[in-house]
């Protein structure tokens, strides 16, 4: 019997990825070891989706992944797909909903998904070892060796599942960025993605008192990587946040603006002649505030010195003047200041440089032996399920090749 200080292989992180890839190996007669510093596996797992999990998304298309070779993910996703792990869920007897844009959740607690995942380890006999920090980790003739809080371990493979640098405070590390380095892998500059942003003060100004309005927005950015989202729009106490937002920051680069439009299901310029021809009298602020949140019409419409553009009856403003207003609510501009960051960004876009991974297997194509999985990698879902699916497809390939 072998010692289990030398299993098959090594899996460093017991996160979605790592927690699956070892399934993924332990089902096909590997004896896997997985190591982690965190003292509970897979924490952001009980985090997610505000508490219920989103387990995966139906509709999880490659477009749906940000990646500086947009190819890259196709073959993990056709592989391993949603219906898959909805299958696993399933005969877990997990109870899921899906809540909308095809994202699946749980009914009751994400801890039913990590529930099922060490049920699935302990039955493909993955050990884990948890609490366990990880020091130097070298190459030998035939595998790796790692020296780790619990003493030195060594295998033929080794996966390195450590995700990206999303909340730092759950102890996420550059441990991936910085080994694939060491071993000649290129990494595609990370940065916070799905994550909220922050205004200058000028622009935070424009907001104030209005932190808590949600409306329903498109929210776009331009550039090299254009995007446009339309889900809801929160307004902060720092800047904005939301759905849409959070979907475009992933796509956003410093001093690029953002554009929203405010109504996006109405022709406002022709709303407005409509209203000034039917309501002569009624100031410009309550109209705006039939169709948009009152406090915030009130706000684009000068209270507190700081709109947008000026409340009049509408009877005093002509025509063209009400489709200046349209115009610019149609296209509602700022240009934040950042983002929050790494201390509350859901992802982290960039990572291991996908050129240098197989996409059929994961594995490193300069150093044989050596996976790449999960967030580490540089393949960024949008919000909504596709990053656990990423997890979960890019685990169960590099699985069956270890
Ligand atoms: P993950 O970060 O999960 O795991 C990495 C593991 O490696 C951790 O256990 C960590 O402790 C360990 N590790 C790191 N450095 C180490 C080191 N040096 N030594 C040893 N161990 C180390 N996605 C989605 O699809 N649906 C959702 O509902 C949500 N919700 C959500 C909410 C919040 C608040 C966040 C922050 C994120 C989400 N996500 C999400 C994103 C999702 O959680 C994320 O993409 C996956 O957890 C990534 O899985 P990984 O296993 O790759 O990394």
């Amino acid at each position: 019997m072998t010692a289990p200080n030398t299993p098959d292989v090594i899996v460093i992180g017991a996160g979605a990825a790592g927690l699956f890839t070892a399934i993924a190996a332990g089902k096909r007669g590997r004896r896997v070891v997985v190591v982690d510093h965190a003292p509970e596996a897979g924490r952001k797992i009980l985090i997610s989706g505000g508490g219920r999990c989103n387990f995966t998304n139906v509709d999880a298309q490659p477009q749906r992944y940000l990646s500086s070779n947009p190819h890259f993910c196709i073959s993990a996703l056709r592989r391993y797909t949603p219906r898959d792990f909805l299958d696993l869920v399933e005969r877990h007897g997990i109870a899921w909903h899906e809540k909308k844009l095809g994202q699946l959740f749980c009914d009751s607690s994400a801890r039913d998904i990590l529930t099922m995942l060490l049920a699935e380890a302990a039955d493909a006999r993955v050990e884990l070892r948890l609490g366990c920090a990880v020091g130097e980790v070298e190459r030998t003739g035939d595998g790796f060796v790692l020296e780790t809080a619990q003493g030195q371990m060594c295998a033929p493979k080794l996966v390195v599942a450590t995700g990206g640098l999303s909340i730092p405070k759950m102890g996420a590390t550059d441990f991936a960025y910085r080994l694939a380095k060491r071993w000649g892998l290129s990494i595609v500059t990370p940065r916070p993605g799905l994550v909220p942003f922050t205004f200058t003060p000028q622009d935070l100004a424009r907001t104030q008192g209005l932190s808590g309005v949600a409306l329903d927005a498109v929210v776009s950015t331009s550039g090299a990587k254009a995007a446009a989202f339309r889900e809801a729009l929160l307004i902060t106490h720092r800047g904005l946040s939301g759905p849409s937002i959070l979907q475009v920051s992933s796509y956003w680069q410093p001093g690029q603006p953002i554009t929203v439009d405010l109504t996006p299901d109405l022709d406002l310029a022709e709303h407005l002649k409509a209203a000034k021809r039917a309501r002569p009298n009624a100031e410009l602020k309550t109209i705006l505030g039939d169709v948009l949140p009152r406090r915030f019409a009130e706000r684009l419409c000068g209270d507190g010195g700081t709109g947008e553009v000026e409340s009049r009856p509408l009877r005093d403003l002509a025509d063209k003047a009400l489709v200046d207003v349209a115009a610019r609510l149609k296209r509602w501009s700022v240009v934040p200041a950042g983002t929050e960051g790494y201390r509350t960004a859901e992802v982290t876009v960039g990572g291991v440089d996908t050129n240098d991974l197989s996409s059929k297997t994961m594995e490193a194509k300069a150093v044989p032996g050596l996976y790449f999985v999960g967030e580490a990698v540089d393949v960024t879902g949008w919000l909504g399920g596709y990053n656990f699916q990423w997890a979960w497809s890019s685990g169960w390939v590099a699985g069956q090749a270890l």
